[in-house]
């Protein structure tokens, strides 16, 4: 009886080594087959020269020496874990995608990469930051096979609290460092919106009560991995 007990255990361990095998076999060849369609190897191997000797931290941490403030700490996307962000709300030609506090513009310029879409506009509150977004842009506008995307990149050079939006229908904010007065704010400001709007936050969720979480998500970023949140309009 006990011999066949554990002949019994025996099956239903392996069984349970097969079915995890197959699952993460499975997620690996669709993650293989996800990359190998949006053709990420080769887009990844530009998007690094590209951005090679833009250094966003050292950047911002000069441009920080007279005036910081928490909501003024750099951290960047890392391009294939945001495209993987990005490819869940499906970018498409309608799509007018805001960066709101875009550093030197690397979300843009990885979205832009990727999809065809609308208008792709970053706010940046440093002159510094958003002057050298700008020397991205235009090495991906001498690209031949980027400079229809780069075309629609807008990198403007102010504080998303002060900037009209409303166009808006793809939102990233890397809400990481924002706290207090200026994350009500912005939420006040989202709250406003009239369009139909996907917000994708990381970290924390909005705290508008417009929005609702429809997904929640795993981001890689410069400094670690953190939960993302996709948000989209409550229903009436
Ligand atoms: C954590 S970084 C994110 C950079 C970029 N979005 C990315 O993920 O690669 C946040 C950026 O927001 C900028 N920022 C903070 N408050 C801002 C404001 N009120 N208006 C515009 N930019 C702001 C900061 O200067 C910083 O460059």
């Amino acid at each position: 009886m006990s011999y066949k007990k554990d002949i019994l255990i025996f099956i239903l361990i392996n069984l349970v080594f097969l079915l995890v095998g197959i699952k993460s076999y499975r997620n690996t060849y669709k993650i293989w087959r996800w990359k190998r369609n949006l053709g990420i190897p080769k887009h990844l191997k530009h998007f690094n020269s590209l951005v090679q000797d833009a250094n966003g931290f050292a950047i911002s941490k000069a441009a920080r020496k007279d005036i910081d403030a928490p909501e003024y700490t750099y951290g960047e996307i890392t391009f294939t874990s945001f495209i993987a962000l990005l490819s869940q709300v499906n970018p498409n030609k309608n799509t007018v995608f805001y960066d709101l506090g875009s550093g030197v513009g690397k979300a843009n310029i990885a979205c832009a990469m990727i999809f065809d879409i609308k208008k792709n506009i970053g706010i940046e509150i440093f002159k510094e930051l958003q002057s050298a977004s700008l020397r991205l842009k235009k090495r991906l506008l001498s690209h031949p096979k980027y400079s229809n995307s780069a075309k629609k990149i807008s990198f403007i050079n102010g504080n998303y609290l002060n900037y009209d939006f409303s166009d808006a229908n793809l939102i990233f904010i890397n809400a990481t460092g924002l706290f207090g007065g200026t994350w009500v704010a912005l939420n006040k400001k989202l709250d406003e919106l009239t369009e139909e709007v996907i917000v994708i936050t990381t970290t924390k969720c909005l705290i508008s009560k417009k929005f609702y979480i429809k997904k929640e998500t795993r981001l890689e970023m410069s400094w670690g991995v953190v939960n993302a949140f996709i948000h989209a309009p409550a229903p009436k």
